[in-house]
């Protein structure tokens, strides 16, 4: 089965056709990072107008780029929540009027579900072609969620942990704007954490039970800690904090605060990972998932079977008892961390098979936030 997939949530706009929700025909993204950059975030409104010019061209290159015409296409998919609205608002018109005009089958993909289908999709990068074992653990790390999400098999999805307020790629971008770093933040604070130390400011760890996580307090422990490194009152407004850094110091605020945002997720999925023992992979989803940092500290926590404290556990006769678990931990290949089609493509394919139904194009709706269960 061949889908056509649209993607404008957000500043990207992108069209893909995938086949059989794993095989890349075509992958085509049209970033608005450019513009952005210069805002040091994303204006709703120009990025509306910038999907509105770009978004006819994209799909028809997605077409042309895997070699087909409407005719091959069984399917068209599109994101319809949560996101920006005017954003949304350009793919699914887009998405309604083909479907309409073509005579194909249209589907609503929610947008965490596609981060987390990111990882069904074939890899080009090193060629591993393992998929997810169920049930699983989808650490969905984006610009605008942080969860943990319970998965028994395809389609099912059951938040288990979420922010009480900031995401952590929020917390990325604005952590950024306070070092003078640009937009996107992510990227940014990586490359200028490579030359700091990473234990020069210990930043504290929130604590909220369970598997809620908060990442406001880190956002502010880190604006009074430069605050106090600069000798500034903390009425200084952070957009002046820039000017009095150095770059030794802007690299060891970067470090300490990514790493400390790792140790954060991590102890909270190894909580989860505690309480749900018969887990056999977990798949890290969303723009955050592209760092590298992260990616390492996954593996050397999860590799060679994860002890963990069953306290909690499912199995309620497994109190307090140490076991080991072997699992799998698999991340997108790179180009499908942030925003792309492909992943729409995928989540729809396996949202088909599980047998939900098309909508109705004529009255498909956008919703800025929804929960994806
Ligand atoms: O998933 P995404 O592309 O858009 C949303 O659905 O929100 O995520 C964007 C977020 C931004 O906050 C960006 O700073 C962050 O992902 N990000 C990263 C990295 N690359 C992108 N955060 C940390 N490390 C990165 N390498
Ligand atoms: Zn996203």
């Amino acid at each position: 089965m061949k889908i056509l997939a649209i993607e404008s949530s957000c500043d990207e706009t992108a069209a893909a056709v995938v086949e059989d929700g794993v095989k890349i025909l075509s992958n085509v993204v049209v970033s608005q990072i450019d513009i952005f950059a210069e805002y040091g975030g994303v204006i709703p409104e120009i990025a509306a107008r910038s999907h509105l010019e770009a978004i006819l061209p994209v799909v028809q290159k997605a077409l042309t780029d895997a070699n087909l015409t409407k005719e091959d296409i069984d399917a068209i998919a599109v994101t319809h929540t949560p996101g920006l609205l005017g954003s949304l608002l350009i793919g699914t018109l887009t998405a309604r009027v083909l479907a309409i005009l073509w005579q194909k089958p249209l589907y609503a993909v929610h947008h965490l579900k596609s981060h987390i289908y990111a990882n069904w999709l074939e890899r080009i990068d090193d060629g591993v072609r393992d998929l997810p074992a169920f049930p699983l653990l989808a650490l969905v790390v984006s610009g605008g969620h942080t969860q943990i999400i319970y998965m028994q098999s395809h389609n099912q999805f059951e938040i288990i942990g979420t922010t009480r307020d900031d995401a952590i790629g929020e917390c990325f971008d604005k952590v950024a704007k306070i070092l003078g770093l640009p937009y996107p933040g992510g990227p940014a604070i990586t490359a200028c954490a490579k030359k700091g130390d990473a234990d020069a400011y210990k930043l504290p760890h929130p604590q909220v039970s369970g598997l809620d996580f908060s990442f406001s307090g880190l956002k502010t422990a880190v604006l009074r800690a430069v605050q106090a490194e600069c000798g500034l009152p903390i009425t200084t407004p952070s957009y002046e904090l820039k000017n009095h850094l150095s770059a030794r110091q802007k690299a060891d605020f970067a470090a300490s605060f990514q790493k400390t945002a790792c140790d954060i997720l991590i102890d909270k999925l190894k909580q989860a990972l505690g309480q749900h023992s018969e887990v056999k992979s977990v798949v890290v989803a969303g723009g955050v998932s592209a760092n590298q940092q992260l990616r390492e500290m996954l593996t050397t926590t999860l590799s060679g079977g994860f002890k963990g404290e069953a306290n909690e556990g499912r199995r309620s006769g497994d109190s307090g008892v140490t076991f080991a678990q072997d699992i799998q931990v698999f991340y997108p290949e790179l180009r499908f961390a942030g925003d792309n089609a492909a992943m729409v493509g995928a989540a729809a394919y396996f949202e088909i098979i599980s047998g939900v139904q098309p909508t109705d194009p004529y009255t498909l709706n956008i919703a800025p936030r929804t929960p994806i269960a």
